[in-house]
């Protein structure tokens, strides 16, 4: 934790809050569109909130206008309770409003015990732990020399529950993807479960729901949900270590060896080589991610040497700090984190 990451000016806090809006346009993630069973119930009773709570309020504007016309120009000329039919008014009026509170308690109480627990046997066990600002994913289940560790962007099958294990590194983050579940907390020290389902194919968006520092708005994530068979492919994939560059490619091969000899490895995790850092997100097979910098910018061979040269101005107050190579050390550091695919 930094202590600039606590206090970001207000207008930081407000360009990113402007951000994340833009960025809700662009892509709307609404929990009112659900892809999912729980999040379809969640939906459901989303939908008679806001209807009820809407005939609520017309109908108390409407009384309000009603009466203010009966009853003279101002407050004072008004008297509280007038007849014994106003005193009806008001008890019917308190029944109701008990009545409907009641019932969204219950609902809500139902609504809140359907989506708590799974039904069925998970397809996946993965443990989420928040970072400022970005998301670690490790599959758990598979022995330790094929345990997949991934950032920002999980994979996960359709049509059956996923369960989570959700834990923060640092300060208390909020997991969220608004299609396929609610929020659960990420708090540091404590182990919370969770999980998510997701009944179509589809590539879905979340987004940290917890102010947690200066880049709170831009700790993105996405979750691929995919058939079986696709899941099993992408998995297997992710559990072997890194491949070695070809030695065809030079640049490749030199590149692997500046980021072996350099402060890459003591940040991140290369599984496979002499790289064991785990400051920053393991880059085993970097190359099959489609963002950097959880949803900062673009997995492109440009965009991966601006954000290893300067990090920090695409992401201020990211602790990738920034990197003094030559170009060539540079381009060839590139080349290699492309063939980690
Ligand atoms: Cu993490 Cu907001």
């Amino acid at each position: 934790m930094t202590r600039r990451s606590l206090h970001p000016s207000w207008r930081e806090a407000a360009m990113g809050g402007a951000s994340v809006a833009l960025a809700g346009c662009a892509t709307a993630p609404s929990v009112l569109r659900p892809e999912s069973a729980p999040q379809h119930t969640l939906a459901t009773l989303g939908w008679w909130l806001i209807i009820v709570g809407s005939a609520v309020i017309v109908i108390v504007l409407a009384i309000e206008l009603v009466t203010l016309r009966h009853r003279g120009r101002t407050v004072a000329d008004t008297p509280l309770v007038a007849s014994p039919g106003s005193t009806r008014g008001i008890v019917v009026g308190l029944a109701i409003t008990a009545v409907v509170t009641l019932a969204f308690f219950i609902y809500s109480a139902v609504v809140l015990g359907a989506t708590e627990r799974p039904r069925g046997r998970p397809g996946a066990k993965i443990e989420i732990i928040g970072h400022q600002w970005w998301w670690e994913a490790r599959y758990l289940g598979g022995t330790p020399d094929q345990a997949v560790a991934t950032a920002n962007e999980l994979h996960i099958p359709i049509g059956v529950p996923v369960a989570l294990q959700v834990t923060s590194a640092d300060v208390i983050h909020s997991f969220w993807i608004p299609q396929l579940q609610g929020k659960i907390d990420v708090i540091p020290g404590i182990r919370n479960t969770f999980w998510i389902r997701a009944d179509t194919a589809g590539t879905f968006h979340g987004q940290c729901a917890e102010f947690c520092g200066l880049q709170h708005a831009h700790m993105m994530l996405t979750v691929t949900a995919e058939d079986a068979r696709s899941f099993q492919r992408w998995l297997a994939a992710q559990s072997a270590p890194a491949a070695a560059a070809p030695p065809s490619d030079t640049a490749a091969a030199a590149g692997g060896r500046a980021f072996m000899s350099s402060a890459c490895a003591l940040c991140h995790t290369v599984r496979g080589t002499g790289a064991h850092g785990i400051l920053g997100p393991d880059l085993t097979h970097v190359a099959s991610r489609h963002m950097l910098g959880a949803g900062a910018v673009r997995n492109t061979p440009g965009a991966l040497n601006a954000w290893i040269t300067d990090a920090p101005s695409l992401k201020p107050g990211a602790d990738m700090p920034r990197i003094d190579l030559t170009p060539a050390t540079m381009h060839a550091i590139v080349a290699y984190l492309q063939t980690l695919r």
